[in-house]
């Protein structure tokens, strides 16, 4: 007989229809969950009679149950660096950033920083993460032993850098390629793990580095039978590094170029930032089907520009919102989404809610290539789900009595939410997290 597990409370998540994307309310709803996989979500009254027979419900009052947060671009070793202070990206790298990331070296530090970031992601409702590591290997055997003891959905790569950076952080061509291949032989697609090529940016990897690293995405593409791996790194955050990334290339038609040119962009790269591309950069990455990750709170608290959504979407590139931890300064996808609206309020336009949560969610799992098996309550993706008190703050429960509809509620959500509201995280159906 199948074992089945019953949640009852409010349901949200979004659905792609035709391109449209869609919010599903359920205002009772129950979901039906089994082997860590979604059975079924619907209407309690619709739905309750079929499973009547099952073990008890679960019944969440007063409570929203969405999709886990997906953080599509996240640096799990700057979990320390975050709120570094008074600089921008450039002098915020060499001052705190290059020296924290040094310590990783030492793999008992490695491995209590990363379990310290696996517990922060889940207080804040975040269930899947694709982040950097440092250039140390051991740094992301670590990262991945940690996650598979919590049976995550995790992806992750070893910086490769080999200019421009400390000594003590610098690889080279031959051991960054050869490091990263034994990562992916290990890691790679295996259990809930999955594996990104990770060249920093442009201005840390000498041209012949960045050919290996596009080497690997050869060797590893998608097939019929397996993912390939992806690729992260940062593109168009800042006008200096901008103005470097000329001088160090300057043969290149413009900075996405230096990627494409060399084999890094396509449908498994995701580029973090892209604020200040230029229109032939757009044009070229919806040519290539490159995906971008947007870091509104990152780029606010580096004071590197305002993204513009408007035309990413107009060129039809998939995108997908992220913290950037510690360039961001908060953890939590209900931050990250009130900035990215206030980003869209400064260019005269609006990110509406159901949006919002489409691209912390649904969206970025397309990002990351994963929307097979996360970012919504289809039949038999898996369930990595999460549950919102909305009393959580006298505040919420107080404005929430005037919401009149899904889009209010969310946005009340997303503008007033934060860790507090996460109440019960559930990994592949199992409670990783209660408050
Ligand atoms: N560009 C190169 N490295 C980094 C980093 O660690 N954080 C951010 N925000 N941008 C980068
Ligand atoms: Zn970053």
């Amino acid at each position: 007989m199948t074992d089945y597990n019953l949640y009852r409370g409010s349901i949200f998540h979004c659905i792609e229809d035709g391109g449209n994307v869609e919010p599903v309310y359920f205002p009772d709803g129950l979901m039906v969950v089994s082997k860590g996989r979604i059975v079924e979500v619907g209407e309690y009254s619709e739905l309750s009679a079929k499973f009547s027979s099952e073990k008890s419900i679960v019944h969440f009052k007063d409570s929203l149950i969405m999709p886990g947060f997906i953080d599509s671009h996240i640096h799990y070793p700057q979990y320390k660096v975050i709120s570094s202070y008074g600089t921008s990206l450039l002098e915020w790298l060499n001052k705190y950033t290059f020296v924290e990331e040094q310590k990783f070296s030492d793999i008992d530090y490695a491995t209590k920083v990363a379990e310290l970031f696996l517990d922060e992601l889940l207080i804040n409702g975040t269930t899947t993460a694709m982040t950097f590591c440092t250039s140390h290997k051991q740094s992301v055997d670590v990262f991945y032993d940690a996650a598979e003891k919590r049976n995550l959905r995790m992806i992750a790569g070893k910086v490769m850098m080999d200019r421009n950076a400390p000594d003590e952080l610098c690889d080279d061509i031959e051991s960054s390629y050869a490091d990263s291949k034994s990562l992916i032989e290990k890691w790679h697609n295996k259990g809930r793990l999955s594996y990104a090529v990770t060249p920093r940016f442009a201005p840390t990897s000498t041209e012949g580095q960045l050919i290996q690293a596009a080497k690997l995405l050869k060797e590893y593409p998608n097939t019929k039978s397996a993912k390939g791996v992806l690729l992260q790194t940062h593109l168009n955050e800042n006008s200096d590094e901008i103005d470097w990334v000329k001088e160090l290339y300057p043969q290149s038609k413009n900075y996405f170029d230096v990627y494409d040119n060399l084999g890094l962009s396509g449908t498994n790269s995701v580029f973090g930032h892209c604020i200040h591309n230029s229109t032939d950069e757009y044009k070229r990455m919806a040519e290539t089907n490159s995906k971008v990750a947007l870091c509104p709170t990152s780029n606010l608290f580096l004071g590197s520009g305002l993204f513009a959504l408007d035309e990413l979407e107009q060129h039809g590139i998939n995108v997908a919102l992220a913290s950037d931890v510690g360039g961001g300064d908060s953890f939590s996808m209900f931050d990250v989404m009130n900035q990215a609206y206030k980003i869209c309020r400064l260019n005269d336009y609006n990110l509406d809610p159901v949006k919002a949560f489409y691209l912390t969610t649904l969206a970025a799992a397309k990002v990351l290539n994963m929307s097979d098996c996360l970012g919504n309550f289809e039949s038999n993706k898996e369930a990595d789900f999460i549950v919102l008190d909305l009393n959580a703050t006298e505040l919420l429960a107080q404005r929430l009595k005037t919401a009149k509809n899904i889009n209010d509620l969310l946005f009340c959500l997303m503008t007033l939410g934060d860790d507090r509201l996460v109440s019960k995280v559930y990994i592949f159906g199992q409670c990783a997290y209660q408050k």
